[in-house]
């Protein structure tokens, strides 16, 4: 197989009160190209800090974290960013569109950022009818339901055509049938276009879906079979 992202004994500590914590204690896994990978766990088990970690956005305290074949976590922190901004897109579970922008200025912006303006428009025009929402283009994101404003933030997260989607719980603040629409919707723009999708979710429905689930457990990730996952009651 080919990875598309490869942990080898990630390590992650947090300084609380002068005491060090260990949250990950060493995760080795690999997670395939083109797949769509869920990670479950329970609530503090990790689950954010290990995306955040794969993102670029935390470093590891051990271990080495590969993208691509890249060793993004020797990477120095400008090299870092590039690498962030050319080949991935973040979804977090509170959209975090910058209110001040209209719709189409959000999705707009990680071009603006990346100083390539030039087409930004229309990829930007064309994301957002992918998304349903070419017709809410100048509206400011407090007039979307949750639900619109999580197909803005999935818009704004392939803005670069990146080749990894990191989601933490995009389904986490929307109900049921918001929740389905928006994976549907993340599975056509991801792992049918070829692109790999690591997702976080609590909802074992959702994993289900996944080609392949872990579970994040005592600073481990450990992976977990679709029929365990069935069998498993929460
Ligand atoms: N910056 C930080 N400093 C200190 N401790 C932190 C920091 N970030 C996270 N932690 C701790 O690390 C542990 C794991 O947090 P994390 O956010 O990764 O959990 P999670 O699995 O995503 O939980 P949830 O399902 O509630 O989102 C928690 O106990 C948290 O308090
Ligand atoms: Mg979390």
């Amino acid at each position: 197989m080919t990875p598309i992202v490869r942990l080898e004994h990630v390590t992650k500590d947090y300084l609380e009160g002068g005491q060090t914590r260990s949250v990950l204690g060493g995760v080795s896994a690999a997670f395939e190209a083109g797949h769509f990978v869920a990670i479950r766990g329970r609530s503090g088990s990790g689950k954010s800090t290990l995306l955040n970690l794969i993102a670029g956005i935390d470093q590891p305290t051990g271990g080495d974290i590969y993208i691509g074949g890249v060793c993004v976590s020797r990477l120095r922190a400008r090299e870092r960013t590039l690498f962030r901004r050319d080949n991935l897109g973040f979804i977090f579970q509170f959209f975090n569109l910058i209110p001040t922008l209209t719709v189409l200025e959000n999705v707009r912006l990680p071009a603006e950022l990346a100083g390539k303006p030039t087409g930004a428009q229309a990829s930007a025009l064309d994301l957002l009818e992918q998304v349903g929402l070419a017709d809410r283009c100048d509206v400011f994101p407090d007039k979307l339901s949750g639900g619109e404003q999580q197909r803005v933030a999935i818009a704004r997260a392939l803005a670069q055509n990146p080749r990894l989607v990191l989601a933490d719980e995009p389904t986490g603040n929307l109900d049921d049938k918001t929740g389905d629409t928006i994976m549907g919707l993340l599975d056509r723009l991801t792992r049918q276009a070829g692109r790999s999708l690591v997702m976080v979710t609590h909802s074992r429905q959702i994993a289900a879906r996944a080609d392949d689930v872990f579970e994040m457990h005592g600073g481990e990730l450990r992976a977990v079979s679709h029929e365990a996952l069935t069998a498993a009651a929460d």
